[in-house]
């Protein structure tokens, strides 16, 4: 079978995938726990660079600031990449940011949707004005190295072909799929191989110039500059105030009521319009 509909196989990806190195080495799991977990274990056994792991579902899929990531089987997109080269010290940080921009290059490659991101790295459809969630970054910095040296799994989900009935009630409102959006289903080895290579492409940029190339792309799709916002820092304080710039490390910078300008390096980010 092939087709938007069909399993994710080898024989779908391969001959859509351009790249060098990033998927060279593929696992394609039925179910996993967590893409994340399978491919730190495999990091810690000696994996190469590029390695990626793809599960048709997660029975323990994780999100952001410890939150799970809905991984129904067959539907949408759960793949974690290994990065191991080491990365200009200063372009670290911007490696979530660096995902994002790919994920965002890949969903407009095959479709005409008016994309966006949400700072720190969550991927928005934009439809009459609401952004909702449709792919979300989690990235594990694994090993016992410092900074640069550290390999990193970066995780990605994206919902591809999910139905809203298929969204836990709560999430309703805020998440979306391509297939809601759209109004058709996506070809997940497709969009896989766009990911894929979008992802090398801005890798192997960032590997030899740093983060100039990420840092222009992101700001220039992200919706929450000039945004006024409500941010949840971790221990659940939360602040309101306006974004005005990325620092230069990819911190977002907070104009509070008060006219004090704050750093933000985690949280979760509500746009207040
Ligand atoms: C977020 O909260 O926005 C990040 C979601 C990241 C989900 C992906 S799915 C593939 C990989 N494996 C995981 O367990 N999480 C990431």
């Amino acid at each position: 079978m092939t087709g938007p509909a069909a399993p994710l196989s080898l024989d779908a990806i391969r001959p859509h995938l351009a790249t060098r190195v990033i998927g060279t080495t593929l696992h394609l799991h039925d179910q996993v726990d967590s893409t994340n977990r399978v491919l730190a274990a495999l990091a810690h056994e000696g994996a190469p660079d590029g390695t990626v792991v793809v599960a048709e579902s997660q029975t323990a899929g994780r999100g952001r600031l410890g939150r799970t990531w809905v991984s129904p089987r067959g539907l949408n997109l759960y793949v974690s990449i290994l990065l191991t080269r080491a990365l200009p010290p200063e372009t670290v940080t911007w490696t979530p940011m660096l995902a994002a921009v790919a994920v965002l290059r890949a969903i407009r490659a095959l479709t005409t949707l008016n994309v966006r991101l949400k700072w720190p790295n969550d991927v928005l459809a934009i439809r009459n004005g609401v952004g909702r969630k449709l792919a979300g970054i989690l990235v594990d910095a694994i090993g016992t190295g410092s900074g640069s040296r550290r390999a990193m799994v970066v995780g990605i989900g994206i919902n591809v072909n999910m139905p809203a009935a298929a969204f836990p009630e709560e999430l309703r409102a805020t998440a979306s799929s391509l297939l809601i959006e759209t109004g058709s289903s996506v070809d997940r080895g497709q969009l896989l191989a766009a990911l894929l290579d979008e992802l090398e492409r801005l890798y192997d940029h960032a590997c030899t110039h740093g983060p100039g190339d990420i840092a222009a792309a992101y700001q220039a799709a992200c919706d929450t500059i000039g945004k006024p916002v409500q941010v949840e820092l971790i221990g659940s304080e939360q602040i309101e105030g306006t974004a005005e710039v990325l620092a230069p490390d990819g911190a977002l910078r907070l104009r509070t009521k008060n006219g004090k300008v704050l750093e933000i390096r985690a949280g979760n980010v509500v746009h207040l319009r």
